[in-house]
């Protein structure tokens, strides 16, 4: 029997609680599909930077080095630890383990609401390939001439050849393996998100190597949007994407649209991989930690339920995260529990059940 070994970290705000169900989840299927998970919590973030001084132990990826998974629910809460001290927990393990692909896929379930009129659970289904370990986020910059009328801050991104072309190969990779299962509305297609009429080093640097790399995957359409375009066509037509490829803050920012056009935060999920698998990978959801709603049993598990699936899916139980995708589905499509964000009253927990009484009823 397989067993994985699983770190979680439950984070901040609604994280616990939206952890616990995903959690159950895994517990479920792994009893069900016959594989061991053994987890360990990891009580890591703003209050632990209460007691301790900082947001983990310096020795954090030692701890996590030799798992097979980590999975976090969210970190944040800007009224104890400002955010750009808090979230470097979280940029630390994606830059430390060299998660370079921010998979998140956009998909819009039958039966929920989007604010966005053009989405359907037809026209909506394509996925975000985010470069996640430079770019923009690579922390290179500082102050300067602090607090005299000539300060200034500089932030300097960081393209290399490597970074940009292991995730754009990532990416054409995927979309060809789209194309041969037939997933998706548009099929085959990688659009390169970019802003090189602005941005005219490293953007056009980005761009070429685009290129270069296409050049590689010749059953693969390509075409290139700038990221302000991009906002507008995913709104105007979903259904044109199929994979697109994106810088590290243009990722970040065009992937909080996708979500609106998912139904909301509570739906969107994301995947930080080593595709190598020389370190463990990471699973969350793409929302924050919502420290308002914490303790309250409100927040929408689905994203963390979906970030198991991901998970299960990395690590090779593919008939496990089909059973979550089909109970998903199912509870989401049959209308009857709906938490606040889908204009519903069901707790966090009531629609952990839902699910998991999906799946095990399912086969
Ligand atoms: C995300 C988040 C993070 C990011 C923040 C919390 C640092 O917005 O995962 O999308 O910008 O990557
Ligand atoms: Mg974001």
């Amino acid at each position: 029997m397989n067993t994985y070994d699983v770190a979680v970290i439950p984070g901040d705000g609604v994280g616990r609680e939206v952890a616990d169900e995903g959690l159950k989840i895994l517990d479920a299927v792994a009893d069900k599909f016959g594989f061991g998970v053994k987890t360990v919590n990891y009580d890591w973030g703003c209050n632990y930077y209460l007691k301790h001084g900082a947001m983990n132990p310096a020795d954090m990826l030692v701890t996590l080095k030799d798992f097979d998974a980590i999975f976090l629910g969210c970190i944040g809460d800007a009224g104890k630890v400002p955010d750009h001290v808090s979230l470097s927990l979280l940029l630390e393990i994606r830059k430390g383990f060299d998660q370079y692909v921010n998979l998140r896929p956009i998909r819009l379930y039958p039966g929920i609401q989007t604010p966005v009129r053009t989405a359907t659970s037809q026209s909506v289904d394509f996925v975000v390939v985010r470069e996640n370990t430079e770019g923009e986020y690579s922390r290179v910059g500082g102050f300067f001439k602090s607090d005299t009328p000539d300060a200034f801050a500089l932030q300097t991104g960081v393209f290399t050849r490597k970074g940009c072309s292991r995730v754009m190969d990532y990416a054409f990779q995927l979309a060809r393996e789209r194309k041969m299962l037939g997933v998706g509305q548009t099929v085959g297609r990688v659009t390169n998100c970019s802003k090189s009429n602005a941005l005219n080093y490293s953007m056009v640097f980005w761009d070429k190597i685009f290129d270069q790399v296409s050049a590689g995957y010749p059953d693969v359409t390509t075409d290139t949007a700038l990221v302000d375009a991009i906002t507008m066509w995913f709104v105007k037509n979903p259904e044109h994407f199929d994979v697109i490829v994106a810088s590290n803050l243009f990722g970040d920012i065009i992937t909080d649209l996708g979500a609106m056009l998912q139904g909301g935060m509570g739906f969107a999920a994301g995947a930080n991989l080593n595709p190598e698998k020389q370190f463990p990978s990471m699973f969350e959801p793409i929302h924050g930690s919502a420290p308002k709603y914490a303790g309250k049993g409100i927040a929408n598990p689905v994203a963390t339920i979906e970030s198991v699936r991901m998970m299960l899916e990395h690590l090779g139980e593919l008939h496990a995260a089909q059973a979550i995708e089909k109970a998903i589905a199912q509870v989401l499509s049959g209308g009857e529990i709906k938490t606040k964000d889908m204009g519903g009253t069901h707790s966090t927990e009531q629609m952990g059940e839902a699910i998991l009484g999906t799946l095990m009823a399912g086969n």
